[in-house]
């Protein structure tokens, strides 16, 4: 932990404190600021607080003495830590979720008696920090005055709450805050923070078709938007917590861990989301295959199924980029072994090298419990490494997952690397998968006690895998981490804490308490698969993980885990979708089709319209369900044909969408009013969703529908599927009514963009072979401009940015001008693209009111007609610019006009 500088100087600033104790006013509870030290550098201050004792024990005594750290860290990042002023509390390690502490901060203070109240702000922050000092209470402004946080206690706002177990601190809001954020949970309410909801962050394994309850992921993390503004406010803690949302106030109460706020200023959404992904890690580059389309299922029951499934997707000509399997595969389901008689290894092995030999991908899953069980190497290289999760007198902490009685490997264990890259890399040299699929890290047990032990009398597992068959005596007496003073609201009080998961008493390396570390376990095997993945392949890792956290798109992508086929799920996806994205894991998807109960051939039809455009496009069904393979119905097959020509066309689009999270946070798949943030009705557009800037897909999510009414932002908009049937709005957004029968969704271009496309193939690899076109998108204005970005590399090498040799990055600009116009390419590092032979055959322009005669190529080209250019155009919009034999790897310009003695002589 960074912050051992400012800890010393703490304690040689406690004798002085105690020493300023005054006299207690009349408050009810809370804190009084005793000292207070200005940071040498003046970018913040460190302060003492005092408990104001109002015999309140109610959850516990209040810690007595509080430090309170502000620091400036960036112009647009403010940081207000709380924490007790005299004993070191549970923190997130750096290594968990890196924030970038400097052990060399300059931690030299002035002290200063404390003021009954005072302000700090620095040079060019874009922020200010005030106090109360008795009660003490702070505020987090702009630096223009408008208040963005404010804890000042009054009538409606209680006063700090900071006990061992329970933490409290409120905020007040004003009327304009619009809130988003604070998962993983469902959302039938929408994108928006629903005002009454108490929003329970605890990691459970539980079904996402449940709405209003805490998921497998959790993100303290919120955006307000105010007219316009953005801001966003991270609490970066991993225990417990209830968020109590009013219309007027925003309540946390926590049960462990520190105070440890993060303000990002904004002001726009995409900023909020690039500054808190600055500080908690940027998404991952992602490999070029993920993009494509992939087919899961539990309960695959042999090999011969998945050969079936791979030929029928090959006969029916859908794009079938990558074969899942569940558990299916395993023997017994013990991690990293094969079935013997329904996959027997040398058979499964030849399998996957047929897909590889055909640009195909192969996935497995991987459960964090490992099986007790004799003669299983993995289990016995765990109990040689000693990575295991102890209980609370320090034995093996023994659970219940598919394979019977596990126990956990510990991914705070120094060992755990180690322990899991080895059987990650063991596995490989027998089966060579392209990723791993990370399930069941929430981590899910299916016992709950902090001590359960084997039945000799009973076979476990029993004949239903998820009852518990260990004996379990939970009425032992209790721990104060199995049973906390407050209890959060756990699926609506459903469930205790300990309830089908590791108990909150079991220990990791070091006595840290699973109480303190639940929400981070799926992190932090993701960190350690993302790690065993580098060692194995020096490439660039797939994996996807059910349970996240703050962070976790660093290393993980993630699906929406177990949600229902029906028409409430396919709506509510987007909306868990656009989260995900906001969160900093922008690699997302639902399952296609639904996963829990049985499909039907128009949700199937209605969902791979929608997952098409996902980020993250998997079919995944479950074992009790009938099969929705997108070949078996032939309906489904013809419409997902069409969406996934399309994504395949748009591969180039959505890789650079990519690269542009990798290094800014935004997500792949965004709100609307993401765009239009001062537009107020597209913060209730929760089914409508943007890819990139520059397309828009309005899908229909309920059943008998042949029209859609989906909301356009002013200016011209084109259906993506034929470039034509154009959206024009003036003025304000319109709710239009346009056609969508069952083979119809509607996608359309948004004016001002330019969309680098290839041609749609069977695999991302064939359509990466195929020439590039542009998508030139004007509005219809005299005068317009249009923009877009290309990034081209191998698709899986380890680092995502421009390097000669190894990438290519194109900027396209285009700007057109009464019958005029012209393109340039500015192209950096073009040596990759030469290497590949990338070319630009055809550049289509949208938005033209006269077909241009006449084109010419500029900049370092001769300025010669092409002698076999072509154009052609289909209406007065669309033109196609065609034979072009543009290399990626040079700069361009090239200009067109109307002429009418070249129509005349032709
Ligand atoms: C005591 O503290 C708890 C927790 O902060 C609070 O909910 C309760 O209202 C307080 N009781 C009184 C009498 O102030
Ligand atoms: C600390 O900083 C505040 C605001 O920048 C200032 O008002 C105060 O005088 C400073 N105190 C000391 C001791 O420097
Ligand atoms: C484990 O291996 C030993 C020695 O090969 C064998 O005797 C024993 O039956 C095996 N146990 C199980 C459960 O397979
Ligand atoms: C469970 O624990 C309680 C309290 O320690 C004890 O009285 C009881 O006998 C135990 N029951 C079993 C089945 O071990
Ligand atoms: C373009 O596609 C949309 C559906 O995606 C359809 O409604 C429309 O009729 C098509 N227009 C033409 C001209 O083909
Ligand atoms: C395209 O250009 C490359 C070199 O730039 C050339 O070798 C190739 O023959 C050209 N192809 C056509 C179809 O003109």
């Amino acid at each position: 932990m960074g912050t051992t500088g400012i800890h010393s100087l703490a304690l040689a600033l406690l004798c002085c404190t105690c020493l300023l104790s005054t006299t207690y006013g009349d408050y009810s509870g809370g804190y009084k600021l005793v000292s207070l030290s200005n940071y040498s550098d003046g970018k913040g201050l460190v302060a003492y607080l005092k408990s104001i004792d109002d015999g309140n024990f109610t959850y516990g005594p209040p810690v007595e003495e509080l430090q309170l750290t502000v620091r400036f860290e960036t112009d647009d990042r403010l940081r207000v830590k709380i924490t007790d002023g005299k004993k070191d509390r549970w923190e997130i390690p750096e290594w968990i979720v890196p924030r970038g502490a400097k052990s060399s901060e300059v931690a030299s203070l002035t002290s200063s008696e404390p003021e009954k109240q005072g302000e700090v702000s620095v040079g060019d922050s874009s922020f200010k920090f005030s106090y109360t000092s008795e009660p003490f209470g702070f505020a987090v402004s702009r630096s223009s005055g408008e208040v963005l946080f404010n804890t000042t206690p009054n009538g409606d706002i209680g006063s700090l709450v900071f006990k061992d177990q329970y933490l409290e601190i409120t905020t007040h809001l004003p009327e304009k805050s619009v809130l988003f954020g604070l998962g993983e949970s469902t959302r039938p309410d929408g994108l928006r923070l629903a005002p009454g909801r108490v929003y329970t962050l605890w990691a459970t394994d539980i079904g996402s078709n449940i709405p209003d309850i805490d998921l497998y992921g959790t993100y303290p993390f919120y955006m307000d938007l105010r007219k316009g503004v953005a801001h966003g406010v991270l609490l970066l803690n991993s225990n417990g917590m209830d968020v109590l949302y009013e219309r007027d106030s925003l309540t946390y109460r926590v049960i462990g861990g520190i105070l440890d706020f993060y303000f990002f200023a904004g002001p726009t959404p995409l900023s909020v989301v690039d500054q808190y992904t600055q500080l908690v890690g940027r998404p991952a580059a992602m490999p070029y295959w993920s993009l494509g389309f992939h087919q899961s299922r539990y309960g695959y029951k042999n090999l011969e199924e998945l050969e079936e499934v791979v030929a029928k997707y090959a006969a029916a000509e859908i794009p079938l980029e990558t074969m899942w399997s569940d558990i299916d595969y395993m023997d017994e389901y013990k991690d990293f072994t094969t079935h013997p008689v329904n996959y027997p290894e040398d058979k499964l092995r030849t399998f996957v090298e047929k897909l590889h030999a055909n640009d195909m991908r192969y996935v497995i899953i991987v459960d964090p419990g490992i099986a007790i069980a004799e003669n299983y190497s993995t289990y016995q290289r765990g109990l040689d490494l000693d990575v295991y999760v102890r209980n609370q007198y320090g034995e093996k902490y023994l659970a219940q997952v598919w394979p019977g009685p596990v126990y956990f490997p510990d991914f705070l264990h120094p060992n755990a690397e180690e322990f899991w890259t080895t059987e990650v890399v063991k596995f490989h040299k027998k089966i060579p998968f392209d990723g791993l699929w990370i399930d069941m890290n929430e981590a899910a047990n299916f016992c709950t006690g902090p001590s359960c032990f084997i039945n000799p009398d009973v076979v476990c597992p029993g004949d239903d895998y998820t009852i518990c068959c260990l004996i379990c005596n939970n009425t032992v007496p209790m721990s104060t981490w199995d049973d906390p003073p407050y209890k959060i609201n756990c699926i609506g009080k459903y469930r205790e804490l300990n309830g089908r998961t590791i108990a909150m008493s079991a220990q990791h390396h070091g006595g840290v308490r699973e109480y303190d570390t639940h929400n981070l376990f799926g992190l932090t095997e993701s960190i350690m698969t993302n790690r065993a993945l580098k060692t194995l392949t020096k490439k660039r890792p797939f994996v996807l993980s059910r349970s996240t956290f703050v962070g976790s798109g660093a290393y993980t992508a993630h699906w929406t885990g177990d949600n229902g086929a029906s028409f409430n799920d396919l709506a509510y996806s987007i909306v868990s979708c656009l989260n995900s994205g906001m969160f900093g894991v922008p690699m997302v998807g639902a399952d296609i089709c639904g996963f829990l109960d049985d499909t039907w051939e128009e949700l199937c039809n209605r969902w791979i319209q929608v997952g098409a455009f996902y980020p993250f496009a998997r079919d995944h069904g479950d074992f009790h369900s009938i099969h929705q393979e997108l070949y078996l119905w032939d309906s489904v097959a013809s419409n997902a044909k069409v969406v996934l020509n399309l994504r395949y066309k748009l591969l180039p689009y959505y890789y650079t969408l990519i690269f542009e999270s990798h290094n800014t946070g935004a997500p792949i798949m965004r709100p609307l009013f993401f765009e239009y943030p001062e537009d107020e009705k597209t913060m209730d557009i929760n089914t409508q969703f943007l890819v990139g800037r520059g397309i828009m897909v309005s899908p229909v999510v309920a059943a008998g529908q042949d029209t859609i009414a989906a909301y356009f932002p002013p200016g011209v908009w084109y259906n993506a599927f034929n470039n034509s049937d154009i959206v024009k709005v003036e003025g304000s957004g319109e709710l239009l009514v346009l056609p969508a029968p069952l083979d119809t969704i509607q996608v359309h271009y948004r004016q001002g963009f330019i969309i680098p496309m290839q041609e749609a193939a069977m695999t991302t690899t064939s359509a990466r072979r195929t020439p590039f076109t542009l998508m030139v998108v004007f509005g219809d204005e005299d005068e317009a401009e249009a923009a877009g970005e290309l990034f081209l590399d191998d698709g899986e090498e380890l680092e995502m940015r421009v390097k000669a040799g190894r990438s290519t990055f194109v900027k396209f600009s285009a700007h057109k001008f009464q019958g005029k116009g012209s393109i340039e390419a500015k192209v950096t590092a073009g040596e990759f693209a030469l290497s590949q032979h990338f070319v630009l055959h055809k550049i289509t322009i949208l938005g033209l009111r006269e077909p241009p005669s006449r084109v010419r190529l500029t900049g370092n080209l001769a300025p010669v007609m092409s002698p076999a250019l072509e154009i052609s155009s289909s209406g007065l919009r669309s033109v196609d610019i065609s034979h072009l034999n543009l290399s990626l790897s040079e700069s361009f310009g090239l200009s067109w006009d109307f002429d009418f003695d070249s129509i005349a002589s032709s």
